[in-house]
């Protein structure tokens, strides 16, 4: 039977990836574009963030990690930075209610100390309100920076070896998977970046070795739920091989 070229494929509920990342990015072209500041971009872009939590939440989606500031954005402007650290909290503190009606519990991955103490502080208070929460898990990657993750990792492991608390031998893969922040997160089925880059900017490289990755064009503030949906319409219908063969024959 041949089948219509005009039927929208629809999105399938039961083989959603498990765990979609976002390198949010375009924020600054966004505002370039319409002669706003930089800041302007960032708080548009909150906006989308808010959105596409939501709409994890409503699809089913277990794990959302959103890349909000990496370890090389500290070199960015101290104005840009700190609007940046009150878009953060502002944005920890609006949603409290949000997460807990919808039973979103609230991780971080990055140095969470390099934060200003105002910002730790909200952060804490949400970390804690929300640590019982179990239908969707909201990864906010912040000072993150996936060498220096490893870099860390690396010391933790050494550590152990020189007080013989672990033998050489026993640094396996899934031994180094978990001295990562992301020890208790499964690696991204999906990750999207935004603003038609394409490059992992020190982001999860570990995690993404079998991640599929999908490029946007679309500058963050203009990122849509309908685009999420086709990208994962399309995700959908990507060939998972994970380096294997697609069939024995
Ligand atoms: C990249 O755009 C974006 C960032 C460095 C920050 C992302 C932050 C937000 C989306 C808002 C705050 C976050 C939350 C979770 C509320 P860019 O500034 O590098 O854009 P450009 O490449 O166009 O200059």
């Amino acid at each position: 039977m041949k089948s219509d070229p005009n039927q929208e494929v629809s999105l399938n509920l039961e083989t959603l990836p498990a765990h979609v990342a976002i390198i949010m990015d375009g924020n600054g072209r966004w505002a370039q574009k319409r002669l706003m500041t930089r800041v302007n971009g960032h708080e548009k872009g909150s906006q989308t963030v808010r959105s596409i939590v939501t709409l994890c939440r409503k699809l089913g989606i277990g794990t959302l990690t959103l890349y909000a500031f990496s370890t090389e954005n500290w070199a960015r402007p101290k104005y840009e930075v700190k609007a940046l650290m009150m878009l953060l909290k502002k944005f920890i503190v609006s949603e409290r209610p949000v997460l807990l009606k919808n039973d979103i519990r609230l991780n971080i991955i990055g140095q969470k100390h390099r934060l200003p103490m105002d910002v730790q502080e909200e952060v804490d208070t949400t970390l804690k309100l929300t640590q019982n929460n179990n239908k969707m898990l909201l990864n906010l990657a912040l000072s993150y920076g996936s060498r220096e993750e490893i870099t860390t990792a690396m010391q933790t492991i050494a550590r152990k070896v020189a007080s013989k608390e672990i033998d050489p031998g026993d640094i396996t893969e899934a031994l180094i998977s978990d001295h990562l922040y992301t020890r208790t997160i499964p690696d991204p089925d999906l990750i999207i970046r935004t603003s038609g880059e394409y490059r992992l900017s020190n982001f999860m490289l570990w995690q993404a070795a079998y991640s599929e990755i999908y490029i946007s064009q679309t500058l963050w503030p203009d990122f849509s739920e309908s685009e999420f949906i086709e990208i994962l319409k399309n995700f959908q219908e990507r060939d998972r091989r994970f380096g294997k063969v697609a069939c024995s024959t």
